[in-house]
């Protein structure tokens, strides 16, 4: 079976507060964890930027149902490709907030300003998120 990366950025929506917020983790580790797929979801604060890894089928059909959640919008692929190695296998969903990235990596991928995913390349975006892993392992929730 193959196993593919996907990675999108999006644009949150008002129907997403707080406790939206914390349903859609909830429901993304009970979902993913049954169907091998690991990942990481980052938000800062307006831009969600989330990995899928895992079964090609399961990715894509995941990928089909967040298009259409409406706690996001302006879904947009950045990475779809061959997996390899898992960047977040220790994690059903990992969880990045907002403020972390603010410390050192947006620098360096913000272009001086407020981070923006739907700037970022498909290896940027991949660059990113493997020193996401690399460097603020502890901050990410599981
Ligand atoms: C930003 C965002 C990320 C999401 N990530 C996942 C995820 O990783 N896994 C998951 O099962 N659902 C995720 N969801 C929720 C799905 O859109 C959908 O509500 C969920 O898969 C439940 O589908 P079901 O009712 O068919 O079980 C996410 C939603 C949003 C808005």
């Amino acid at each position: 079976m193959h196993q593919v990366r996907l990675i999108y950025a999006s644009v949150m929506t008002e129907a997403c507060d707080t406790e939206a917020l914390f349903e859609i983790l909830k429901e993304s580790r009970a979902n993913n964890a049954a169907n091998k797929v690991t990942g990481i979801l980052c938000y800062d604060p307006a831009y969600f930027l989330q990995c899928l890894e895992g079964p090609r089928e399961a990715v894509n059909a995941l990928y089909a149902a967040i298009n259409n959640d409406p706690r996001h919008k302006n879904v947009t692929l950045l990475e779809y490709a061959d997996m390899g190695d898992r960047i977040f296998g220790d994690w059903s969903m990992g969880f990045l907030p907002s403020g972390i990235l603010e410390k050192d990596l947006l620098p360096k991928y913000a272009d001086g300003g407020a981070f923006n995913p739907f700037a970022l390349s498909a290896e940027q975006a991949r660059a990113f998120l493997i020193e996401v892993v690399e460097t603020k392992r502890e901050d990410i929730k599981k």
